[in-house]
């Protein structure tokens, strides 16, 4: 095989995305949307999460150390979209109203239209130039109990939840379509 060299890129790396919930200094929940987010392992499974640049979940995230990762599913899609396109300190963003409900563990917003929520403490910040890594321990799991009280995975489970992943600027469902370009699918929100 003959290869070419390339910049940096994250082309070449479909990613699972999260709706991070935190709250702001006046307890209201406030959701991002983040895709740097895999598990590591220390002795049990943790999550490392890298957040770039200024944002409102990342001064969130660094007052009370907790924050809800939501698994993005296809149905969630428009939703998820316009949380990662909108600012938390805007006046659009605050507009917005959806269902939330608080985690069982940790004092965290948590998305009732979510399947599948990590309740995440913070145990250690890695300070890079821009961003910053942090180091998570998964204090819960919750998942829909429709899907099973047994607690275990499966491919048909996976496949009923539906979670979206990206690359190349745009969304894939779990199967592979292409689910439209960063920024299409909220235009479908009707709430806003
Ligand atoms: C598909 C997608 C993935 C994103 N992933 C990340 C990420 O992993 N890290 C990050 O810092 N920002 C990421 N963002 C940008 C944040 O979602 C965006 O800055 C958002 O406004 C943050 O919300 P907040 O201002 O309420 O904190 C992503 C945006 C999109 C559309």
């Amino acid at each position: 095989m003959s290869k070419i060299s390339l910049p940096p890129t994250n082309d070449y790396c479909p990613q699972t995305l999260f709706l991070y919930g935190t709250y702001d200094d006046e307890g209201k929940p406030d959701f991002g949307l983040f895709c740097w987010f895999s598990y590591i392992w220390d002795g049990d499974y943790g999550v490392m999460a890298c957040i770039g640049g200024e944002k409102l979940t990342r001064d969130n995230i660094h007052k009370r150390k907790v924050f809800s990762a939501n698994l993005v599913t296809e149905e969630m899609l428009p939703l998820a979209d316009f949380l990662g396109n909108t600012p938390g300190r805007s006046p659009e963003k605050a507009a917005l109203s959806f269902d939330t409900e608080e985690g069982r563990v940790l004092p965290v917003p948590v998305l009732k239209a979510c399947p599948v929520t990590f309740e995440l403490e913070v145990k250690q910040f890695v300070p890079l130039h821009d961003g910053e890594v942090m180091l998570c321990t998964i204090r819960n799991v919750l998942r829909d109990e429709t899907l099973g009280t047994d607690g275990s995975g499966s491919p048909e489970k996976l496949a009923a939840i539906a979670p979206v992943r990206t690359t190349c600027n745009r969304y894939f469902g779990w199967d592979g379509r292409d689910l439209g370009a960063w920024g299409e699918p909220m235009k479908r929100l009707t709430n806003v």
